[in-house]
């Protein structure tokens, strides 16, 4: 058989097995595609800007997270966990939609969030002590997994049988969710030349990139780097790529070295969660042009990414380029 006929086939296997992954539906897709025509406007013209409203997503307020615990959450019912653990900072958008999860499916939730126990919780923070988490605060970031660790331990002394999701849900389980949610754009037949969005623990990339190989479309996937270094992080996504390779019984190289990571880590600015005058002017002008809101530790600096790209001529007017929103706006209210 002609390798490209194999290829296919294989392909045709592994979409197979990706929409075969068991999942509990928390959310009801797809999400929008909307048209950011104002903000094109505003940007003086340029490619034709989409946004893939994941912001929008119809549980627990949104996000990208929502799409990676669909999945985590239905191995850990099948395992027989009664209760999820997870880790984050102080306004973890994971932590509050792993919160979200347990609640609506009967499960006991624990999170362990680095910095300090607010007086008053706002934001991710008090969502998570509405959907009823427990919430134990440790010092430093690299507390946390230990933390998570002594806290699983205790419970299962107890009799209890909890599961530990890392940070970010972002394992290839975790990443197959985005995967999947690359079907979407097929079904709306909305292919871009450029996928933008926020990358951070590499889950979303992760699964964008090999939801684009997995569904053939030729579409660039941009990650805008929230922290880590560019080269770290395309480590990352290319490992979790090998490991959802094994998971749908693929060969590591159809998924991870298929295609160039691309990741920008210049609009990371003094740090983690610290705006820079292009996350405000993008907040703003998403804001005031298109009535959406991002936020300043992920998304409104994939956005400025997207704006400084438009701006540096790096798309052709005749590209189509889509934000894909992974969330975050509950932390406008923090
Ligand atoms: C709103 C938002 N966008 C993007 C990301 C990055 O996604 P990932 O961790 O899958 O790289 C995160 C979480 O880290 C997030 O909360």
């Amino acid at each position: 058989m002609a390798s490209s006929q194999t290829d296919l086939s294989s392909r045709e296997r592994a979409l197979d097995a990706l929409r075969a992954v068991p999942s509990v539906q928390l959310a009801h897709y797809p999400t929008p595609i909307e048209e950011l025509a104002r903000l094109r406007a505003a940007l003086g013209g340029g490619p034709r800007l989409l946004v893939k409203r994941d912001d929008a997503i119809s549980f627990g307020c949104g996000g990208n997270k929502v799409r990676k615990l669909e999945l985590v959450a239905a191995q850990a019912l099948a395992d027989g966990a009664d209760t999820l653990i997870t880790t984050g900072g102080g306004q973890s958008n994971h932590a509050r939609a792993t919160a979200a999860a347990a609640a609506k499916l009967g499960l006991k939730c624990v999170l362990v969030l680095n910095g300090t126990r607010p007086a008053t919780p706002t934001g991710n923070a008090l969502l998570d002590v509405l959907f009823g988490a427990e919430l134990h605060y440790v010092e430093r970031r690299e507390d946390r997994a230990p933390a998570m660790r002594e806290i699983a331990s205790r419970l299962q002394a107890q009799g209890r049988r909890p599961v530990e999701i890392p940070l970010g849900a972002s394992t290839p389980l975790g990443a197959l969710g985005l995967a999947r949610a690359v079907g979407e754009l097929v079904t709306a037949r909305t292919v871009p030349e450029f996928i933008v969005h926020a990358t951070s623990s590499g889950g979303t990339q992760a699964g964008l990139v090999a939801g684009c190989i997995l569904h053939g479309l030729p579409t660039r996937v941009l990650g805008i780097s929230a922290d880590t270094p560019s080269a770290e992080m395309q480590g990352i996504v290319t490992a979790l790529l090998g490991g959802m390779a094994d998971r749908l019984g693929i060969d590591r190289e159809q998924l991870a070295g298929a295609r160039e990571i691309e990741v920008d880590d210049g609009l990371v600015g003094d740090g983690y969660g610290i705006p820079t005058a292009g996350s405000r002017e993008a907040s703003d002008l998403l804001a005031r042009t298109e009535a959406l809101l991002v936020d300043q530790t992920y998304t409104a600096k994939a956005l400025a990414g997207l704006i400084a790209h438009v701006r540096g001529g790096r798309f052709k007017d005749s590209d189509t380029v889509m934000f894909w929103h992974t969330g975050g706006q509950v932390a406008v209210f923090a």
